[in-house]
């Protein structure tokens, strides 16, 4: 049972009223205050590698939407906080139906969620009684319920390796994913039409430009870019193995085709190199303006209120959790009996 009685109380004195940057004194405060209350709830910060970096640096664990996945269902924390977009803090709930689950902000949506609502989904599946749902874990719980087995970029192919021979695959919401999963297994899918908002804003004509005036640096794309981006890029890889790949490189400089919060954990990891975004068009669109919503301030509030919370009806809990289950024993396995 968690006690309450002493905590801080909410962010609404002046001493912290929201303005960017925070004063490095400020910073440190509400990053102390933070860390305080996470020990009197027993809760976990979990963080996705685009959160700010304020808020990385107050997390228990930092990482991609597989590891973080990983991490909420071995978890032992009475609360878990969830930085990241809300189908993330979706995903902690449906492994923790009995645990409290909240957000900084609860619109934080995402562009490949929306693209995808369950009624739509349902409507395809049943022109093919064959199809084997492969789900990006970015959608909703909903649509999880309805999928046969989630994947994210770190597994998706191993995932789709996995998955029957004699069944039709659907992937489903990411196309640009889903084509370069196809390419890399062989195997043929229909794609669901969804993009996310912001890789697709790295073009062709930018990563060509920024290439030449970086010669020796290798270009590391994230799967959710273009088939045109993708085909320049030296690696390509969901967000943790980003880190991994920058660890293994010889390259002093690399170039990231990815969000923008990337490059404060590559930082960190990898002190000794440059990391260079790769451009965009005129706007900042390789910041997602959903995974931005989050700021310290609110992260503070949410542990206050307990609240915004996830809640889902337990007969979604239910459905959705096989397929989620099923993805983390197959990601679990060695290699060579995944398929
Ligand atoms: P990762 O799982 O690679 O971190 O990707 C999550 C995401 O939302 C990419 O836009
Ligand atoms: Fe969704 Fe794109 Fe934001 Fe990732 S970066 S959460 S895919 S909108």
């Amino acid at each position: 049972m968690i006690d309450l009685t002493d905590v801080h109380p909410r962010l609404v004195q002046p001493e912290f009223v929201t303005r960017r940057p925070l004063p490095p004194d400020e910073l440190d405060k509400l990053s102390r205050h933070i860390l305080a209350l996470k020990k009197k709830l027993n809760a976990v910060i979990l963080a996705h590698n685009y959160q700010v970096p304020e808020i990385q640096d107050v997390a228990d664990f930092v990482g991609d939407s597989l590891g973080l996945s990983q991490q909420a269902a071995k978890t032992s924390a009475d609360v878990i906080v969830f930085c990241g977009v809300h189908f993330m803090a979706e995903t902690a709930k449906i492994l923790n139906p009995n645990k409290i689950v909240i957000l900084p902000d609860k619109d934080a949506g995402c562009s490949l969620e929306e693209s995808c609502p369950a009624p739509k989904l349902k409507a395809l599946q049943d022109t093919n009684p064959n199809f084997y749902t492969v789900t990006y874990i970015n959608c909703s719980a909903e649509v999880k319920a309805l999928s046969d087995v989630i994947c994210t970029s770190g597994n998706a192919v191993k995932i789709v390796n996995a998955s029957p021979k004699d069944r039709d695959l659907l992937f489903v919401p990411d196309e640009n994913l889903g084509a370069w999963v196809m390419e890399q297994t062989g195997r043929k899918m229909t794609l669901w039409r969804g993009s996310c908002y912001a890789h697709v804003e790295f073009t062709h004509a930018g990563i060509v430009k920024i290439r030449q005036e970086y010669p020796n640096a290798p270009v590391v794309a994230h799967p959710e870019c273009t088939k045109a981006v993708r085909m320049l890029a030296d690696e390509v890889c969901s967000t943790e193995k980003m880190v991994e790949y920058c660890k293994r490189s010889a390259a002093r400089q690399i170039i990231i085709a990815t969000e923008a919060g990337m490059i404060h954990r590559l930082r960190r990891e990898c002190p000794d190199k440059v990391f260079i975004p790769a451009p965009t068009g005129s706007c900042r669109c390789n910041e997602c303006k959903f995974m931005k919503m989050n700021t310290l301030e609110k992260l503070y509030d949410c542990m206050i209120d307990l609240a915004p919370r996830v809640e889902l009806p337990p007969e979604i809990i239910r459905r959705a959790r096989l397929p989620i289950e099923r993805m983390l024993e197959i990601s679990a396995r060695p290699i060579e009996n995944a398929g």
